[in-house]
Parts: structure tokens; C-alpha cells; sequence
């Protein structure tokens, strides 16, 4: 894995993240009125970011991802003259301290750890920007290891959990927001404090809809500064399937077990495992 992942304080990372920038989380100065969108990669990052764009007068700048660049990345942020909303793949412990320390606002998005793999496998086979993989079995076994990029789900997942009750903190599930969009489009526009009215929502809907954004990507140009995923320049990759349960075509009935079993022995103290009964 190693020409294009490296790994920094025992996590694998793109090659796209230097080490430099790593090492300087801390040196980030946080705004108050920044919003982090945070995520697992595969985890529904691009949707939310479009939800937010496509709020009326929402007056704010969507930036590459906090970790994608090199040290630069820090000055380049401080040019933003509106509201920043921030995508980062980066678990809590990592978060640079600012951002803690003036409790910015964070967008938290989980989803279904079966479908994130299957997502991430996907995305493993056609990003150049990650390493090959020679079939599903071992890319699984990878995703269990937590030898992807971004470490382990788990670790990931609960970091933030610890912290889903904290006032500045908002989480979001895949899967409820593919359920009723509108809701959890509700619950974004009133944590980020904007007034919209149900005919806006709707709006915001549509143009955030699967398809909508899939096509939308499809005819837009592979430019570096449109991304917001700290793993690709091209935005059609991002776009795959978008659907809620596609695991079942690729697991086999070991395949579950195994991933069950290891899901209720690091899980067993969350009160997330609930949302992803199958
Ligand atoms: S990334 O690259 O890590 O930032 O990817 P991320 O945006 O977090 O997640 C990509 C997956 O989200 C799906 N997606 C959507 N699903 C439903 N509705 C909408 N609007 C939507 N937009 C993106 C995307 O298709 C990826 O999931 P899979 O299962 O691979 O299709």
C-alpha cells in the first residue's frame, strides 16, 4: 500500500495529506461560525455538502478537506471571507485543538458500516489515488484490520461518539436521511441556525438527490479545487449507487458472521449499534 498511503500516528492516509500538514493540526486557527463537516470516508460526505450549498442565503464557502495539502493549506483557509464549511475525514482525537477549544460547530455523518465497505471497496478499485485490490474477500479483511485509509470504522465512529451529545455537535445517519430527506434536511438548516421554509426544503431535495448529483458530476470537469473528498479530484467516482443496503450483494453469509461478531465486541458500549440492525 505504501506509494500511495502512508501512515501517521498508526492511521494510513493518502499521499494526497502530507505529513507536514499532519503534524501541524494543531496550528489551525479555528473560526467560531466554522462548520466541520466530518465523516468516515464513504459515509455520505457529498450529499451533506450539497444540502448546505443549496441553503438560501446560507452566505457560506465549501473548502477542500482541513488534512488534503500541504502546509499552505492553513493560509489558503484564511482567505475565506464568508462562513467556512470545512469537510474532514479526521476522527476527533485528530481534530486540531481550536476547533474544540471554540466548540465550532460539526456535522457528524455516519452510515452503515457494511455499506461503507462496500463503498470503500468500490472506490478502492477505481481511485487511482488508492491502492489495488485483488477482490472483496481481502479488501474486507483490510476494513476490519482498520488497514484502510482512515483507519478502522470502529475507532472512527467511536471517537465521535463520545461526544454526539456535546450542544455543538450534530449527527446524521445515512440512512434516515435517505429515508426522509427532508427531515434530516430540517435538522441541518436549525443547527446551523438558517430559517427555511418547507417549500425551500423541498428544494433542497431535489437538488440533492441521488441522481440529481450524480448527474450533475457526470458533466462537471475533473478540477482539483471543486473537490471536497481529500481522495480524488474527480468527482464521478464519488457517485456509485447512493442506496441503503447494497452490502447483501457482496457479503456471504461468513463474511457476516465474521464482521457481526467483531461489530457486538466493539460496539458492545455504543448506543449507535442500534441504527444498524440489519
Ligand atoms: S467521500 O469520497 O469519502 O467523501 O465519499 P462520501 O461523499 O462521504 O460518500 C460517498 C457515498 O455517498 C453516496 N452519495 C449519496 N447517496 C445518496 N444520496 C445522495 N445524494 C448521495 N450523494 C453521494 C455515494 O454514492 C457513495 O456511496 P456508494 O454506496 O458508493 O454509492
Amino acid at each position: 500500500q505504501s506509494s500511495v498511503l502512508h501512515k501517521f500516528k498508526d492511521i494510513l492516509f493518502s499521499t494526497m495529506s502530507s505529513e507536514e500538514l499532519l503534524s501541524s493540526m494543531d496550528s489551525f486557527n479555528a473560526r467560531e461560525d466554522d462548520v466541520f463537516l466530518v465523516s468516515y470516508p464513504k459515509s455520505g460526505t457529498h450529499w451533506i455538502a450539497k444540502v448546505i450549498e443549496n441553503i438560501p442565503n446560507a452566505e457560506i464557502t465549501l473548502t477542500s478537506p482541513i488534512e488534503l495539502g500541504d502546509i499552505s493549506k492553513f493560509e489558503e483557509l484564511k482567505m475565506c471571507c464568508k462562513r467556512r464549511v470545512i469537510p474532514t475525514h479526521l476522527s476527533y482525537n485528530m481534530l486540531p485543538v481550536d476547533i474544540k477549544q471554540k466548540q465550532c460547530k460539526v456535522n457528524y455523518i455516519v452510515r452503515n458500516p457494511k455499506d461503507t465497505a462496500v463503498s470503500l471497496f468500490h472506490y478502492y478499485r477505481e481511485n487511482p489515488n488508492l491502492p489495488g485490490i485483488e477482490s472483496w474477500a481481502a479488501f474486507l479483511e483490510l476494513f476490519l484490520r482498520g488497514d484502510v485509509v482512515y483507519g478502522s470504522w470502529f475507532d472512527h465512529i467511536l471517537t465521535w461518539e463520545d461526544h454526539k451529545n456535546d450542544e455543538n455537535i450534530l449527527f446524521i445517519f445515512y440512512e434516515e436521511m435517505k429515508k426522509d430527506p427532508s427531515k434530516s434536511i430540517k435538522k441541518i438548516t436549525t443547527f446551523l441556525g438558517i430559517n427555511v421554509s418547507e417549500r425551500e426544503i423541498n428544494q433542497i431535495a431535489c437538488k440533492s438527490s441521488f441522481r440529481e448529483m450524480k448527474n450533475d458530476a457526470a458533466k462537471e470537469n475533473c478540477d482539483a479545487n471543486k473537490t471536497i473528498c481529500a481522495l480524488t479530484s474527480n468527482r464521478s467516482l464519488v457517485f456509485r449507487k447512493g442506496a441503503v443496503g447494497d452490502w447483501i450483494n457482496y457479503f456471504t453469509s461468513k463474511q457476516k458472521i465474521v464482521f457481526d461478531e467483531l461489530f457486538a465486541e466493539r460496539m458492545k458500549h455504543s448506543e449507535l449499534a442500534r441504527h444498524f440492525e440489519d
